[in-house]
């Protein structure tokens, strides 16, 4: 469904009138990560009274929704407040229940979105409502995509002290573009430069929604969360679904249990399921027979009376292995094979690494430690790969930077691991002559001067839309950063708020650099950025190593663009002299090349250890023996060649990129 989930948004994208050009594809501004991975959770099974009074809810008082927000702007914080006035878990005990991962809290992000069920009564009724956090990271724009697919409408969370910002415009078109109905909520009114005034306006003029409607809360401190719920309610339409059809529910998310195996989320868009009864799955046709079903509440609840129509919640199916898992995939029951959902479309990574263990920890243990961790997050994907410099080691592929970040983080604190990991780089294309095309994601795999003078036909780099927004203030300081990464300006629209919103075509090569880091320095921490794919064009690329005494130090080379070699050049030599120790035996040439041409070099010069210092003058026969042991020395030394170099060099050198 993503392909439509796609489409529809960026068809909606270009209708925007102050966005301009339409954006092709977002497939690759997306990103993802599953729960804890082998997490081991018990199974509890819901009380009589609760499964009595869910049992009682009609569809007509069923609601799933969303919240759609830009980082940091309040989703977690108002999910725990809803999840505390619901009773789902007790004020005060849990901070950010959704965000379970370790990395999430510590960071504050949510990365993977998580749902949970809540009860609630509103005018005597009970009302089901289904509540899905959504990440705010752009990316992991899929994510969100598949959040909304189970939902009828979405609160729109915007800060009052920070009015809109570029991923609350995203995240509002994908919505609006899936006919989700959006119920604005301003949040942190409790701080002293709220403006709600100036959030309601812009509310208004960017969204055409009505703000006298919109929830004035703050989250955190608790001040009218209670008028968000009713909103839901009288807002949002309950789910269009059919309880007597045959059973079709969308898989919207999968993780895996050390105890279970394999846990399915669902939206149950037909029909029911229960404990016992045979499923299959449309896209691997493999059958299962249901070993447990139940709500998310916060953790895993079992409901005997399974799930309807109406309803997301969980479905341990027996499945051992969770690439059988198809995220958009339908499970129907195995007697009655109806026309499956339509489905979403695999994301693509678009950042790639070489990860490489350090001294001392051990490949095997290293090598099962990320395969259990792509268990839990298929948008990662792993190779062996063999370096000269580093050994053996993996080519890990993500959906963006922030993935790629999170995914070490977790393995280090997951894991323990200790890992060296080199430059980003993205996926460049490669046109033959013969009307072939490949797909570079490794430096290694560039085609050599040889090959690009004889049989390549031309180069591509991806490129992105960025969507950047700043008071206006920074709109000059904006334009030159984009201008000197390689960006093309698409439009610039000026908010009412004295905020700017600028669009530019860049190179993903330049986004994987550091641009946001490079974006909240600059504007001191006021801009914000969201981008969508944009496609291949024709660029410059050409590789450069960094070479060794004549040996090219596989793990550092980088593919660039032209104009970028000659800075990069002299930095990298310069900082790799540093890096490397002094005291040298020999003297050893760093040097920075593409193709035969030598773009930068730095020599360090040999310390010739005085080996004859303390011997007499007329003992010649030890004098040449020890010059004879010293040339030996280096000999062996030499031949060792770039290995030598301390791994600390490797390290300190990737840890800070040029
Ligand atoms: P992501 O998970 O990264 O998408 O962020 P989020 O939108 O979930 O934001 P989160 O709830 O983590 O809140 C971000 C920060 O804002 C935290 O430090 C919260 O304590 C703070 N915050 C949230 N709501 C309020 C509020 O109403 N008032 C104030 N003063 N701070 C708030």
């Amino acid at each position: 469904m993503t392909t439509v989930v796609a489409s529809r948004a960026f068809r909606s994208f270009a209708r925007a009138p102050w966005l301009g050009v339409c954006v092709r594809n977002n497939s690759t501004a997306t990103a993802k990560l599953k729960p804890k991975p082998g997490a081991k959770t018990e199974t509890r099974v819901a009380s009589k009274e609760l499964q009595d009074r869910i049992a009682a809810i009609p569809i007509e008082n069923y609601r799933n929704f969303s919240i759609v927000a830009h980082v940091d702007h309040g989703k977690s914080t108002l999910s725990d407040r809803l999840l505390e006035l619901t009773g789902v878990i007790t004020p005060g005990e849990n901070k950010q229940v959704l965000d379970k991962l370790d990395v999430e809290r510590e960071r504050g992000i949510t990365v993977k979105a998580q749902t949970c069920t809540m009860l609630y009564k509103y005018k005597g009724q009970d009302y089901l409502l289904h509540l899905v956090d959504t990440p705010g990271h752009v990316d992991f724009r899929a994510e969100v995509s598949r959040s909304y697919a189970s939902c009828g409408g979405a609160l729109l969370v915007v800060d009052a002290s920070q009015g809109i910002q570029a991923q609350t415009v995203a995240n509002f078109y994908l919505a609006y573009s899936l006919g989700l109905k959006l119920v604005p909520v301003i949040n942190k009114i409790d701080l002293d430069h709220a403006n709600i005034p100036r959030a309601k306006e812009q509310i208004e003029e960017t969204f055409e929604l009505d703000a006298e409607e919109a929830v004035c809360i703050s989250a955190k401190t608790g001040q009218n969360v209670e008028q968000v719920l009713p909103a839901v309610i009288e807002n949002i339409p309950s789910p269009k679904v059919h309880i007597d059809s045959p059973l079709r529910c969308l898989l919207v998310d999968s993780w895996f249990d050390s105890y279970v195996g394999v846990v399915l989320l669902v939206y149950v868009v037909d029909g029911s399921v229960k404990k016992g009864q045979k499923i299959i799955s449309a896209h691997t046709k493999l059958k299962y027979e249901v070993k447990d079903v139940g709500i998310m509440y916060p953790d895993r609840l079992t409901t005997p009376a399974g799930l309807r129509a109406g309803q997301v919640g969980y479905i341990v199916p027996g499945m051992k292995d969770s690439t059988d898992a198809h995220i958009g995939d339908t499970f129907m029951h195995m007697d009655q094979i109806v026309e499956p959902l339509p489905g979403f479309e695999e994301q693509k990574p678009m950042v790639f690494v070489g990860a490489f263990p350090a001294d001392g920890v051990d490949f095997k243990s290293l090598d099962e430690s990320l395969r259990q961790l792509c268990l839990n997050d298929r948008s990662v994907t792993l190779q062996k790969e063999t370096s000269s410099a580093l050994g053996q080691g993996w080519r890990l592929g993500f959906l963006g930077t922030l993935h790629a970040s999170v995914f070490r983080e977790r393995l280090e604190k997951e894991y323990g691991a200790n890992i060296i990991i080199t430059a980003p780089t993205v996926p460049f294309k490669v046109l033959w002559k013969d009307g072939t095309e490949t797909i570079v994601s490794n430096p290694d795999n560039f085609p050599d001067s040889g090959a690009l003078s004889q049989k390549v036909a031309s180069l591509q780099e991806p490129y992105v839309e960025a969507l950047i927004s700043v008071p206006e203030e920074y709109v000059g300081t904006v334009i030159k950063l984009c201008e000197d990464n390689r960006g093309e300006q698409v439009n610039i629209q000026y908010l009412s708020n004295r905020q700017a919103l600028l669009k530019y075509l860049l190179p993903m090569s330049q986004l994987v650099d550091d641009f946001f880091g490079k974006l909240k320095g600059l504007t001191k921490g006021y801009g914000s950025l969201d981008y969508e794919d944009a496609g291949y064009l024709p660029s410059a690329i050409v590789k450069m190593e960094l070479v060794v005494n004549g040996r090219s130090v596989d793990a550092l080379a980088q593919v660039l663009h032209r104009s970028q070699v000659e800075i990069k050049g002299r930095d990298w030599v310069k900082r790799f002299k540093e890096y490397l120790s002094k005291s040298q035996l020999f003297e050893i040439v760093i040097q920075a090349k593409t193709g035969n041409k030598i773009i930068a070099r730095e020599t360090i010069k040999a310390k010739r250890k005085d080996v004859l210092a303390k011997l007499h003058a007329s003992d010649i026969s030890r004098r040449q023996k020890l010059l004879k042991k010293q040339k030996e020395g280096k000999k062996v030394m030499r031949s060792i060649g770039n290995v030598q170099i301390p791994q600390e060099a490797y390290q300190s050198f990737l840890a800070k990129p040029s």
